[in-house]
Order: structure tokens, then C-alpha cells, then sequence
């Protein structure tokens, strides 16, 4: 389904770093990553990450799709070293996944994160802020900037965590992500469990975070939205790579045009039948149709020509969700 370009890309979403993204500094390196899960005494496995070579580069919203079992998953807690590759390399600022220095730089929302629930969200951050080193005013001046941000209501804190909503634990959780103020932010499906209003919310933290310097690796499933904040995105199938680039290169130019216009004589309607210039009348307007640019100069040049006027142009392009679904079907599935 064709989506207004400009709806649907909002320039003002991109990073607004003007170091091109190619030409900054390399945050994440993967190298043929693989990964088999094999159970215990069992020679054959699953492979749940075939070759996978990406690169994160500083200040970008990077997006990790794929279908269910694609593999985002498994990627992500490779590279936060929380399970070991069969094959291939992983590293995060030069380093090792494992290295203590790297670990001080990172946060991770987990898929459905998990709490102590007989804490409360100033509990559950004073237990992290605690394993970061620091000092009671310090977790306690932090937790209470942190939940600010992250929308979870006053009155709610003090509630322990077992009485939340989904939503509330995924705050709680971006919550704990950010409380080392990491340069690098791993979230994996932030939006599960959010209402409309807690998952637009969650898109301007991640802005916010990018704006403020910072590098953030997204998984999700929410199509529309990883194609309007992600400079890069990666496309898995079967743990495979099968498209990784820019969101303008995955989705290409637009390629379909609506252009309204008015003010044209009898005469110059006829002419545009007669030039194979397909119209139809709309709210008073004519609007007219093309599918490529060439195609657009056409008709501008032609009412031009005829001395009307030109009210709008809109510029229609595939969807990233246009893109995911024939990258994964042409990978075999579906
Ligand atoms: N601990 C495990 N043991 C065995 N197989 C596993 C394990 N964890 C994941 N897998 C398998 O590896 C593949 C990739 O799983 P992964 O969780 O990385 O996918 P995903 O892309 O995150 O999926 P989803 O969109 O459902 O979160 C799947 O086939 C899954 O069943
Ligand atoms: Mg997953």
C-alpha cells in the first residue's frame, strides 16, 4: 500500500548529525556472526544466525526486522554478550561484548523485562543504580529524572512493580536502560505492550536519546515506525541478512504522482486525452496521475503550457513494510 513520501519519512526525524552516517565512527562490528542453539548430547541445532556482517556507526537509530525467529533477538544478546557466538566476531567500541569497560556503556530493554516484583520502579532502580557504583543521593536524584522522562506517573512509583501494566513495566524497564546514561542503547520491541500514546512517547525518547549523541540498535516489528526514525535498517529472514541500508535506499525514489491543478479550458482537456495525459475530476481540481518523473515533468510542463495552475503535488513511494514483505518472501518464506 502506497504511503505519502513525505508523511511517512518526516526529514526532521533523521539524525541531524551532518557527518554523513558512512563517515563516522564504527560502534558495532559483526563479522559472519553465526549462531546454532544445539541442545545438550545433540549433533544437530538450529541456526538461528547464518553469516550475519553489520555495522552500527555513532549517533545513527539503527533497526533490526525480521519476521518471528528471524534472529533480532539472538543478535542483540550476542552482542551484549550474553551468549556466545558459534562463529565470526562481535565488537562494541573496539572491544569485546564481555569487556567490563563496554558493559559501563551500554543499556538493554529486554523483550518483556523482568523485575523483582515485590520492588517498586525507585527500588528497582536504586538495586541497578547500586551495581553502577552510585551514591544514595545520586540513585535517588537520578531515578526520579529517569521515570520523569520515561512517563511513568508520580503516583504509580511507589506501587510495587507486580501490580503494573505492561506498559508501565516497559517504562520501568527504558527505565534501568538509561540509568548509566549509556552511549549505546539496545531495545528490543520497546513498544510491546504500550498504548498508542505510551508508543509515540517511546519513539521521541529514543529521538531524544539520538538527538542527545547517542547510538540506539531497535528491534521492532512496528514497520511505520522504524521507517520514520532509523537512519539504517537491517532486514533478517531466517537469520539471514537479505536488505541493509539507509531507509531511501530500501524504499527507493517515489514512484507514483498525484498532481492537482486547475484553471484549464475545454480545449486543453481534450488535448490532455489526446496526449495520453490520464486525469479525473476531483473536488473541483483535475488531478492528474504518473508513475515516474519523467512522467511528472510531462504533466507540470503541460499546464504550463496551458496557463493553469499547479495547486499540489503528491509524491507516492513503496512502504519499508512494502520492502520487508518482498525481501522475506523472495528469501522463500511466506
Ligand atoms: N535458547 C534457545 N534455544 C534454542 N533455540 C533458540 C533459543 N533462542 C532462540 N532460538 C531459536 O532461534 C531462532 C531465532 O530466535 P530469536 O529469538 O533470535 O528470533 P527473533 O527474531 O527475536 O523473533 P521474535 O520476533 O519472535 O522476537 C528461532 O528459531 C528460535 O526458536
Ligand atoms: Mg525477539
Amino acid at each position: 500500500m502506497p504511503q505519502i513520501q513525505d508523511a511517512t519519512v518526516p526529514a526532521e526525524a533523521k539524525s541531524s548529525n551532518s557527518v554523513p552516517t558512512a563517515a563516522r565512527e564504527v560502534i558495532i562490528q559483526t563479522n559472519g556472526l553465526n549462531k546454532t542453539y544445539r541442545p545438550a548430547f545433540s549433533r544437530t541445532g538450529k541456526i538461528a544466525l547464518h553469516s550475519l556482517t553489520i555495522d552500527v556507526r555513532r549517533g545513527e537509530i539503527f533497526g533490526l526486522v525480521g519476521p518471528n525467529g528471524s534472529g533480532k533477538t539472538t543478535t542483540l544478546k550476542t552482542l551484549l554478550g550474553l551468549i556466545k557466538p558459534t562463529g565470526g566476531s562481535v565488537e562494541i567500541f573496539g572491544r569485546g561484548p564481555r569487556d567490563v569497560a563496554v558493559k559501563q556503556r551500554i543499556g538493554f530493554l529486554p523483550d518483556g523485562p523482568y523485575f523483582y516484583d515485590h520492588l517498586n520502579s525507585y527500588e528497582v532502580l536504586d538495586f541497578y543504580g547500586k551495581l553502577f557504583g552510585y551514591s544514595k543521593e545520586v540513585r535517588r536524584q537520578k531515578s526520579e529524572e529517569i521515570l520523569d522522562m520515561v512517563g511513568l506517573n508520580k503516583a504509580d512509583r511507589n506501587r510495587v512493580i507486580r501490580t503494573y501494566s505492561k506498559g508501565m513495566m516497559q517504562r520501568v524497564g527504558l527505565a534501568q536502560a538509561l540509568l548509566n546514561d549509556p552511549d549505546l542503547l539496545f531495545l528490543d520491541e520497546p513498544t510491546t505492550g504500550l498504548d498508542p500514546i505510551g508508543a509515540r512517547e517511546m519513539k521521541d525518547t529514543i529521538l531524544r536519546v539520538r538527538d542527545a549523541g547517542k547510538t540506539v540498535l531497535l528491534c521492532s516489528h512496528l514497520l511505520a515506525d522504524v521507517q520514520a526514525i532509523c537512519d539504517r535498517v537491517a532486514i533478517l529472514s531466517e537469520g539471514k541478512l537479505v536488505k541493509f541500508g539507509t531507509v531511501p535506499e530500501l524504499v527507493g525514489p517515489s514512484q507514483h504522482f498525484e498532481i492537482f491543478a486547475e484553471g484549464f479550458s475545454d480545449a486543453a482537456l481534450s488535448k490532455a486525452q489526446t496526449m495520453n495525459l490520464p486525469f479525473e475530476r476531483e473536488n473541483g481540481h483535475i488531478k492528474f496521475e504518473a508513475q515516474s518523473s519523467e512522467g511528472l515533468q510531462t504533466v507540470l510542463r503541460f499546464i504550463n503550457d496551458q496557463n493553469a495552475r499547479t495547486l499540489d503535488v503528491k509524491g507516492y513511494s513503496e512502504t519499508l513494510e512494502d520492502v520487508f514483505v518482498r525481501s522475506v518472501k523472495s528469501d522463500g518464506r511466506g
